[in-house]
């Protein structure tokens, strides 16, 4: 068998768990011997019981020198031992450098970013930025919807009828959807915005109404690009323009690779209607609301910004459940006949390799200069 470790999460609020226990027959079908840290399932709701019962064997972080696979969630380990040749995958470019991949490489071990699979559709079932986006999106609007303090539906009652909340969603991919689908069925009035011209239809397949502020920056890729001066222009007067109609914003939007877009200054914030709520999603990419403080409330007079860091964390036992599915799919391209290895050369992984055979291979990360990407 294979020999696969899961470790703990170490990350402060780090609440997910690469697979959950009733996944774990389906990796033993594919050849792997699971090993759990104790009590990495914790954050998510599962004790190290419900792992020991489905198979696994419970072991402490030192059994990572005899794994042949290890799944993370959080980046390069700085420290401890591993076996020559085994293998990293998971999520690995928030906390990676070019030194820290160095020395991962020299101690032979072969790492593969999940951020880096393309958006193709063989791609879809390992697609972990996906899954993780479908989950803070909806993160995102149930702790709006509680966070605010009226209702999002519109209320007939014999006290009198009360408006349904409207809610802006900023930044309409696939987290950003997810919020607009939550809310929609929480009964609010949904409007969605982005600068992707084809998000317009899919935000409006949702019974959201999109903003359209002229602007169109997809790139071919299907990604957006920075916006020009004059763009930026547009998008700050016609953000102040409509904000003061939303009652609550929640801003998702990003740029692959680069820091997330500012979209809401202070005086955009402050044009936002008395109690109105900004929950912004994309802080641990920097954020898109100037005033967010990571995992705190921020209160501006009788507005507030909220900005939870690792949003998809907040839904943790079906973040993980998704986990499982992306790294259960990953690992099938690694693995022929029970065995790791002799796989052929396969797009998937060419295009997630950051070390192999004790080389840096991913372009983002062959200079010679230790850094981040840019
Ligand atoms: P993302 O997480 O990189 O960005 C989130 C959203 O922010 C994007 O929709 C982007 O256009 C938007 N954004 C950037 N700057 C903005 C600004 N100034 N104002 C408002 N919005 C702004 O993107 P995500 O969610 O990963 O999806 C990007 C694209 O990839 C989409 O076209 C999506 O449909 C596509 N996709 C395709 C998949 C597939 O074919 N398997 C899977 C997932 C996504």
């Amino acid at each position: 068998m294979i020999r696969l470790h899961v470790p703990c999460g170490r990350r402060p609020g780090e609440k997910r768990v690469p697979l959950v226990p009733e996944q774990i027959a389906r990796f033993a079908e594919l050849g792997f011997a699971v090993a759990i840290e104790r009590g990495a399932g914790v954050g998510a709701f599962y004790d190290d019981g419900d792992y020991a019962s489905a198979g696994a064997e419970l072991v402490g972080p030192e059994n990572r020198a005899r794994a042949d696979v290890v799944l993370t969630l959080e980046g390069l380990p700085e420290e401890g031992e591993w076996k020559r040749g085994a293998l990293l995958v998971g999520l690995l470019l928030e906390e990676t450098d070019r030194e820290r991949l160095a020395a991962l490489a020299g101690r032979g071990v072969d790492t593969y970013a999940l951020e880096y699979l393309p958006r193709v559709s063989r791609a879809q079932t390992m697609d972990v930025l996906s899954s993780q986006a479908t989950c803070a999106g909806y993160h995102g609007a149930v702790l709006a919807a509680s966070a605010h303090r009226a209702f999002f539906p519109m209320m007939t009652t014999a006290f009198g009828t009360l408006k349904p909340a409207r809610v802006l969603v900023l930044g309409a991919g696939v987290s950003g959807l997810s919020a607009l689908a939550a809310v929609r069925r929480l009964g609010a009035e949904a409007w969605g915005y982005d600068v992707r011209r084809a998000a317009r239809e899919q935000v409006e397949s949702l019974g959201a109404r999109f903003l359209d502020l002229g602007i169109d920056a997809s790139t071919p890729e299907g990604y957006a690009r920075p916006l020009t001066a004059e763009e930026l222009r547009r998008q700050d007067d016609g953000l102040l323009e409509r904000l003061p109609q939303m009652d609550v914003v929640i801003t998702t939007a990003l740029l692959s690779g680069r820091r997330a877009p500012v979209l809401l200054e202070e005086r955009h914030v402050d044009v936002l209607p008395p109690g109105a709520l900004v929950v912004d999603l994309a802080v641990d990419g920097g954020g898109n609301c100037r005033l967010s403080r990571p995992d705190e409330t921020v209160v501006r007079g009788v507005r507030r910004i909220l900005a939870p860091r690792r949003p998809a964390a907040g839904l943790a036992r079906h973040a993980s459940t998704m986990l499982g599915r992306n790294f259960h799919a990953f690992l099938g391209l690694l693995v022929r006949d029970g065995k790791l290895g002799n796989v052929p050369e396969d797009p998937l992984l060419r295009a997630t390799a950051l070390t192999l055979g004790g080389t840096i291979v991913h372009p983002a990360f062959a200079s010679s200069a230790p850094g981040t990407p840019a």
